[in-house]
């Protein structure tokens, strides 16, 4: 499956979820994750996000390896999102900062 990463936190641009076949977005309150159980792997989403925070699940960088169980994990308790709504309004300043994890709202 797809996996979203650390550039989402806090960025949470949806522009992803518009495009998932299979509507396996799930939101939380600065983060989207990506349901492992309904993803059919077609990678449409990853070039939508302008942070480029989605990998394949093979090409996830090592630094980033918790985000694979942390997308399996959330997605089971947040709700479905299907349609882009706004980013936060400090999106942009966000865009490149690093060590992002501990800023997650789950
Ligand atoms: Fe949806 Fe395809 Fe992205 Fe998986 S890879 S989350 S199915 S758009
Ligand atoms: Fe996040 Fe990128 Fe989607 S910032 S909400 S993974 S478009």
């Amino acid at each position: 499956a797809h996996v979203v990463t650390e550039n989402c936190i806090k960025c949470r641009y949806t522009d992803c979820v518009e495009v998932c076949p299979v509507d396996c977005f799930h939101e939380g309150e600065n983060f989207l994750v990506i349901d492992p159980n309904e993803c059919i792997d077609c990678g449409v989403c990853r070039s939508e996000c302008p942070v480029n925070a989605i990998f394949p699940g093979d090409e996830v960088p090592p630094e980033l390896q918790a985000f694979v169980a942390l997308n399996a994990k959330l997605a089971k308790t947040w709700p479905s999102i299907t349609r882009s709504k706004a980013p936060p309004t400090d999106a942009e300043r966000w865009a490149d900062v690093g060590g992002k994890l501990a800023l997650l709202e789950a």
